[in-house]
């Protein structure tokens, strides 16, 4: 599964990037306007730090599949051939996808809280299909079923692949891996606590206790003689 980094802030993109395989950072507008400044100047910003090769999805605003298209044009023009553009899955969105895929653009179907819209925006040219599973779980439904259903579906297209996105917790993000979902985008402190450990610290903590007993405080296999 790939891991993705749901998120604009410069600086935590490159604290997580510098720890964990990260293959690309997610936008939308909500996150996209906590920065308050030009979504251009962060987008470039954030693909200067993660380089050509990285994965960068980014939103269209408008509401009719044309001006859609135009956006995406100028997004990919300014932002690079690596860039997904994020359409929401309604009508207009449809059509939109329907264009733009056989144009060749990259495209992540957005705002998926139902099976039927991620087959929908499959059928249409979608790349990535984005269920948001903490959301779907907060209107009373299953999001990990759900998004095990959108697998489900998927199984016979060769193109999608599913980008799941809206965590709030470690387990949602393994019980999908495990199940062998494509892709995943995370919150900065939601990846952390993929590996936050009190056991996995205290482990570490007595084998340099050990380590030191033996050789002397502060001391590596570096300061060992071969
Ligand atoms: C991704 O496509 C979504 O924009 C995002 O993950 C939603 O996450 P949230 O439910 O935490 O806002």
């Amino acid at each position: 599964m790939k891991l993705l980094i749901d998120d604009a802030d410069i600086e935590n993109i490159k604290r997580i990037y510098s720890y964990y395989p990260i293959d690309g950072v997610t936008t939308n507008p909500s996150i996209l306007a906590q920065s308050g400044r030009n979504p251009y100047e962060v987008l470039k910003e954030i693909r200067a730090v993660i380089g050509d090769n990285a994965e960068l999805h980014a939103q269209v605003i408008s509401e009719k599949a044309e001006d859609m298209i135009e956006e995406a044009h100028k997004m990919v023009d300014i932002l690079g051939k690596n860039t997904y553009v994020k359409i929401p899955t309604v009508p207009e969105g449809l059509k939109a996808m329907k264009h733009l895929s056989k144009e060749g653009y990259k495209i992540t179907a957005t705002a998926i809280y139902t099976p039927m819209q991620a087959y929908l925006a499959a059928r249409s040219g979608a790349d990535y299909v984005a269920p948001y599973v903490n959301r779907i779980d907060n209107l009373g439904a299953n999001g990990i079923e759900s998004t095990k259903m959108m697998q489900d579906i998927l199984d016979g297209e060769q193109k999608t692949q599913i980008l799941a996105a809206s965590f709030k917790n470690a387990n949602q993000i393994q019980e999908l891996c495990a199940y062998g979902i494509g892709a995943a985008t995370v919150a900065p402190d939601v990846i952390d606590n993929l590996i936050k450990n009190a056991c996995v610290t205290a482990a570490v903590k007595d084998f340099t206790r050990d380590f030191e007993t033996l050789c002397g405080k502060g001391k590596t296999m570096l300061d060992c003689d071969a």
